[in-house]
């Protein structure tokens, strides 16, 4: 069905398109082949191991209209080795990395009507979700499992441009402990971050900054994406850490900002540091990087740069990114997967 679909006016939100691909693994029969679903609503066990006990992950990436009109997946092999590793963490059968790429090719052919045009500032967000679908109430992995592709029209995530937001510390809550889950896009993670989150948007802030959970006196990232800021003298600085997600987006950047010319430090990053930042950004697939204004911690306002402006290198880098995405500006690294 093709939708009638105002491209500049979209957000991030779900949308139902007209097919979503499903296979299925059981321990006798290993993973089916992939079949296309069209019915959001799906059967499940009561007592099925990710309602119960969390055997849950997930992945997002996005494909682009480019400006040939060709299109293509972002890196979508470090998505799949990502959810492999997640899958791995939480003793979940991990879906092969052809089987997750075909996934994502098949389920771009089946929904192409909704396939965002180039020149609109919006692309296809892709939603691969794994859980285990086997009842259980004694306490062990399931031994079937659920993997699913969503596609869905995404907006450009600025409607008002790449305006910075307010950012709090929230040291109330932790998100993610020392060995504990942080290192992967387990669903449990992100409900862990929800208390936190609406209660800093309670006192104003739109993302918080969550802290190393054993001495809590480190930056490790924001709820949905990874800390990056560039120091007053120059250099590309984000935590180094077990117990954050491995971006896609942060590793581009920083592949982009040594092409710049920028020294790229990966390392732990003190809370005492938040003086030394000329720029501050919260980077992830949905936003590439949301430029963050000030950080308040403790009763202190830190700020970076401008309230109204993005920093001059991290536009520099969002424009970048956004220009090899859309097939603007050579494709140096091999990043643009064609489908
Ligand atoms: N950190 C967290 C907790 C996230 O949820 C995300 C979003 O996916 C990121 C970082 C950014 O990762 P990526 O750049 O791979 O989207
Ligand atoms: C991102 O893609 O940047 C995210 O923050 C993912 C989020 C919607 C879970």
């Amino acid at each position: 069905m093709a939708p009638q679909l105002k491209w500049q006016d979209l957000g991030f939100q779900y949308m139902q398109t007209d097919s979503f691909m499903r296979a299925d693994f059981t321990k006798d029969g290993g993973w089916s082949g992939l079949s296309a679903c069209t019915d959001p609503n799906m059967s499940i066990h009561v007592a099925a191991a990710a309602l119960h006990y969390g055997q849950a992950c997930f992945e997002g990436l996005k494909a682009f209209t480019r400006k040939d009109g060709s299109i293509a997946l972002f890196r979508p092999e470090e998505n799949a080795r990502r959810m492999a590793q997640s899958a791995k963490r939480i003793v979940m059968e991990p879906v092969p990395e052809e089987l997750f790429i075909e996934a994502c090719k098949k389920v771009l052919a089946g929904n192409r009507d909704w396939m965002p045009p180039y020149g609109t500032g919006a692309s296809m967000y892709l939603r691969p979700l794994l859980i285990g679908s086997s009842p259980r109430v004694g306490i062990s992995p399931s031994d079937d499992y659920v993997f699913l592709v969503l596609a869905m029209p995404v907006g450009p995530y600025y409607k008002d441009g790449f305006l910075p937001v307010a950012a709090m510390v929230q040291d109330k809550y932790d998100r993610a402990a020392p060995r504990g889950l942080g290192k992967i896009k387990a669903a449990a993670n992100y409900a862990a971050g929800l208390l936190g989150d609406l209660e800093a948007k309670k006192l104003g802030f739109t993302i918080s900054l969550y802290l190393d959970a054993g001495t809590r006196m480190h930056i490790e990232e924001f709820g949905t994406s990874n800390f990056i800021a560039i120091t007053k003298d120059n250099k590309y600085v984000t935590p180094e850490s077990d117990s954050i997600l491995t971006s896609v987006t942060n590793k581009s950047l920083q592949q982009l900002a040594a092409d710049f010319g920028l020294v790229v430090e990966r390392r732990a990053i003190s809370l005492s540091e938040l003086a030394d930042f000329a720029e501050v950004g919260a980077c992830g697939t949905a936003a590439v990087i949301t430029p963050v204004r000030s950080i308040t911690y403790n009763g202190r306002v830190y700020a970076f740069g401008r309230e109204d402006e993005a920093g001059p290198v991290l536009t520099k880098l969002y424009k970048k990114l956004l220009a090899v995405q859309y097939g603007e500006e050579e494709d140096r690294h091999g990043w643009m997967m064609k489908v």
